[in-house]
């Protein structure tokens, strides 16, 4: 069988197609830039990239759950010490949520620090007879709607390094200052949430939470340290592969080549051709890594990625994120669940109830109707649980601040109200109020059904 790097070298994708990928004016200017990039430090280490797959193999074993959540892109402009705070704070709510509902530790993977790269369904966009380059995400070009601001530009892959290193340096002193323990959920007071009832539920499921630390902490005459900390992680589509590569290194103790510059990349439905640039890019790589899947694509296909992705059955490697619709995961799911099965493999399953439920509204705004996004993920935990199956953990699209961009939820966001904070610059986002209530949802529905 071959070994993950045979034949493989940190270049070797470029040998491959490599969709999605900008076209720079200067590649002088452009390899400039990427060596810079790959002199300066990494922004994550091996050790914790190592301790993320064991915890993602505890996940795959049923025995941990993976909440995975963060903006669609991430703007520079996002990079500001509140919105970081408030991102922190809904996943560590929403983690400590789903810990109480689904009896299981909870690691957070946030989509952040780094997703700054976009797949585009088109390469250029028209208005007004004038044809410009797609936007492609911060670290590409500018969403500006001007020739200039439309230029791939080398120097935006160091301001998004940059910006990718300062958000995570704010992350870890936060988590390291005790606000990821679940000794402070004080810390996590609840901002704009304004209805009473989930307020309250959120309040009876921390002081349960309080009551049986305590309790147990009584019993064994000292803190209890281990537990208590929510593990947070980094994780971003592994798009832009020159960036990815000039941030991937060797490092000679543990043998292997490792992607620095986040803990968990994916692979995007748009660019998982097992033929293409990108599974051959995260082919050597030695972080545990993720492919979006969904329809449109071959129940078989999960079988070909795993034989290049994931030969030797490590656990915590491959986590296939399925993104179906609420209308399609019945009939899509189980009979991908059951070829990965009588592949011998294992891989962590992820649902995705965001990318496969988009739709437009009658006025032209893209949005995502939080019933759908319940309905798909409800579907996943029965259809996973029916084909004796895990699923280990969600993955969302979400912000800690009070926007309109999908509609429904607890208050019953309506169309009309879409204009008044539509802020995503890509897909619309759960506001915090919608992802603390589906965290809710998950948990009271989990229990009833256990
Ligand atoms: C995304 O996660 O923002 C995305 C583009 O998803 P997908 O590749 O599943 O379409
Ligand atoms: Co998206």
């Amino acid at each position: 069988m071959l070994k993950p790097n045979h034949n493989w070298s940190p270049e070797s994708w470029q040998r491959r197609p490599a969709l999605q990928q900008p076209v720079y004016r200067d590649p002088a200017a452009l390899g400039r830039v990427l060596q810079e990039v790959a002199r300066l430090p990494p922004i994550v280490v091996s050790w914790e990239i190592d301790r993320l797959r064991e915890e993602l193999a505890a996940a795959q074993r049923g025995e941990r759950f993976i909440l995975q959540g963060g903006d669609c892109a991430e703007g520079f402009e996002d990079c500001e010490s509140d919105t970081i705070a408030r991102k922190l704070k809904i996943l560590l709510q929403m983690s400590l949520v789903l810990l109480h509902g689904l009896r299981r530790p909870v690691t957070c993977v946030a989509r952040m620090a780094g997703q700054y790269a976009k797949p585009r369904s088109a390469d250029s966009e028209t208005r007004e007879g004038l044809s410009l380059p797609c936007y492609r995400g911060a670290i590409v070009n500018r969403a500006a709607f001007t020739a200039p601001d439309r230029e791939p530009d080398p120097q935006l892959l160091l301001r998004g390094y940059e910006r990718a290193a300062l958000t995570l340096n704010f992350v870890r002193a936060l988590v390291d200052g005790g606000f990821a323990d679940l000794h402070h959920p004080e810390y996590w007071d609840l901002g704009f949430m304004q209805h009473a009832e989930l307020r309250d539920a959120y309040q009876r499921i921390v002081d349960s939470i309080s009551d049986s630390l305590h309790f147990f902490e009584a019993l064994s005459g000292g803190p209890i340290h281990e537990t208590t900390q929510t593990r947070f992680y980094a994780s971003h589509e592994g798009l832009h592969l020159h960036y990815e590569q000039a941030q991937t290194r060797y490092l000679p103790r543990r043998g292997r080549w490792y992607n620095l510059s986040t803990h968990m990349p994916w692979i995007g439905m748009r660019t998982s051709d097992p033929a293409g640039a990108h599974v051959e890019f995260f082919r050597g790589i030695a972080n545990p890594i993720a492919v979006k899947v969904g329809s449109g694509m071959p129940a078989e296909l999960p079988l070909e990625l795993i034989r290049i992705l994931n030969p030797d059955d490590e656990p915590g490697r491959l986590t296939l994120i399925h993104r179906f619709g609420a209308g399609r995961i019945g009939e899509l799911l189980p009979p991908m669940i059951e070829a990965v099965r009588r592949s011998g493999s294992t891989v962590l399953w992820i649902c995705d109830p965001m990318h496969g439920n988009t739709e437009t509204t009658p006025q032209g705004i893209k949005t995502r109707r939080f019933d759908n996004i319940l309905a798909e993920l409800e579907a996943a935990f029965r259809i996973h649980e029916e084909a004796g199956s895990v699923l280990g953990g969600v993955h969302f699209e979400l912000t800690g601040d009070d926007v309109t961009e999908c509609v429904g939820g607890a208050r019953g966001l309506s169309e009309q109200e879409l204009a008044r904070a539509y802020r995503t610059s890509v897909d619309p986002r759960l506001n915090y109020e919608q992802a603390l209530e589906l965290a809710m949802l998950i948990a009271r529905h989990r229990q009833t059904a256990a």
